[in-house]
């Protein structure tokens, strides 16, 4: 196949829920003509109505002219079937996240859309292997992990799977960039780089507080204040939504073989299984309908230092195994947490930082103490540690 992704590229995004919309907007507010599809007539519409607000609010704010947000919605095509996609050059996906469902349209898109067309999924999750799977011609089909909300986050995973064409890799990678985006390559494993090494800091908070270390607002406390993270754990999750952030956890850590380190809090389960979704129900770790009742952290420096050690032990202890493990580099690895996190410095800095001797012996004493495999260190933090001047840079 040829591949030759422009500006002038007809772009189709299938799904225009949360994600959809935002990457149909990115499209179109960098001149391609979209089409845009979903399977529900009303999520179109509410699509529809979204981008339109959203673009009186930017005018409004002087951040867009008439004349560009008229432009813009005129490049978005609502559709209400796959075959107004047989035009199109570049397909994003972004359904439901269920891989049955995922791999049937792409098995139909394939039939609609020309050979040189590029797909890509933005599954948060899955494997691509395995949505291309039963594809004729896998090697067309990437990952492109965009971060919510797509037009405002600054980062973008791609994920070629083992058939991608590496062409692809490049003409997809150069196409987002000119979206503005900063990409980073990660390999086709689960979570990519931003769920998988974002894990500790919401599962080790979740051990601390089941623990009985520390309260939910003293983490988030420590956290915020003398780490410098915008949000604490618990505010994060409550604001991407506990069932979400279960979900995500619970399938990483299957993918993984159930390695305990990635073992999901029963904590987390039971607000989720209790509807006590965060933000969006009105209450999760906090009270959101009576702020009045979320009790005041405990602002004691000692437990806070050692609340903040304990989580960035375990970053840098992820970052270090997922460098290791070859599925990123370095630098995409930290771009990858403050830019798709908006975490304050990214896992090795962190870990230069604090020293790589420290980061390992607090590992190492976790190990002991707890005789959990979940606290094993990695083998890169040991064999850096070896070395005469430690540093990951
Ligand atoms: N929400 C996030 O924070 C986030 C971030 C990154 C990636 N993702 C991934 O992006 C994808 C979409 O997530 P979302 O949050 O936008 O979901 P969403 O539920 O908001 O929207 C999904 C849309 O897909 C439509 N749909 C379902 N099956 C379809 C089909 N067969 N054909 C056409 N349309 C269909 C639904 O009607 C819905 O409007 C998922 O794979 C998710 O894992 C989500």
């Amino acid at each position: 196949m040829s591949t030759d992704l422009t500006k002038e590229s007809l772009v189709g995004i299938i799904g225009s829920g949360a994600m959809g919309v935002g990457i149909a907007q990115i499209a179109a507010e960098n001149g391609h003509n979209v089409v845009l599809y979903d399977v529900d007539n009303e999520a179109l519409v509410k699509a529809r109505i979204k981008i339109e607000a959203l673009m009186d609010k930017l005018i409004s704010k002087g951040k867009r002219t008439q004349e560009q947000a008229t432009k813009i919605l005129s490049c978005i095509r609502y559709v209400d079937g796959l075959h107004y996609f047989k035009d199109t050059h570049f397909v994003i996906e972004a359904i439901v996240e269920n891989l049955e469902v995922k791999t049937e349209l792409f098995l139909h898109l394939e039939k609609v859309v020309g050979k040189d067309c590029v797909l890509a999924t933005n599954t948060s999750s899955l494997s691509i292997a395995a949505i291309g799977g039963k594809m004729q011609n896998p090697e067309r089909l990437i990952g492109v992990h965009f971060f919510n909300p797509a037009p405002l986050m600054p980062l973008v995973e791609i994920i070629p799977s083992l058939r991608t064409n590496p062409e692809i890799v490049e003409e997809v990678t150069d196409l987002v960039k000119f979206w503005g985006k900063h990409t980073v390559l990660a390999k086709d494993t689960p979570g990519f780089i931003v769920n998988r090494v974002a894990r500790p800091f919401y599962s080790e908070a979740l051990r601390i507080l089941e623990e009985g270390i520390a309260d939910v607002t003293t983490i988030d406390w420590a956290m915020k204040d003398l780490a410098g993270f915008r949000m604490g754990p618990f505010e994060l999750m409550d604001l991407i939504g506990n069932d979400i952030n279960y979900v995500v956890t619970e399938t990483v850590w299957q993918q993984m073989y159930y390695d305990p380190k990635y073992k999901p809090a029963i904590t987390q389960k039971r607000l989720m299984e209790s509807g006590l979704h965060g933000r969006k129900t009105g209450i999760g770790f906090y009270d959101y309908e009576q702020p009045d009742l979320n009790p005041l952290p405990f602002h004691d420096r000692k437990l806070g230092q050692e609340i903040v050690d304990r989580i960035l032990y375990m970053l840098i202890n992820e970052a270090a195994d997922t460098l290791f493990w070859k599925i990123a580099s370095r630098d995409d690895i930290d771009t990858a947490m403050i830019k798709g996190l908006n975490h304050p410095k990214g896992p090795f800095q962190w870990a230069d930082e604090i020293g790589i001797l420290r980061a390992l012996d607090g590992m190492r004493d976790l190990f002991e103490w707890y005789g959990d495999d979940r606290y094993r260190p990695s083998i890169l933090l040991k064999r850096k540690a070896e070395e005469a001047f430690p540093s990951f840079y």
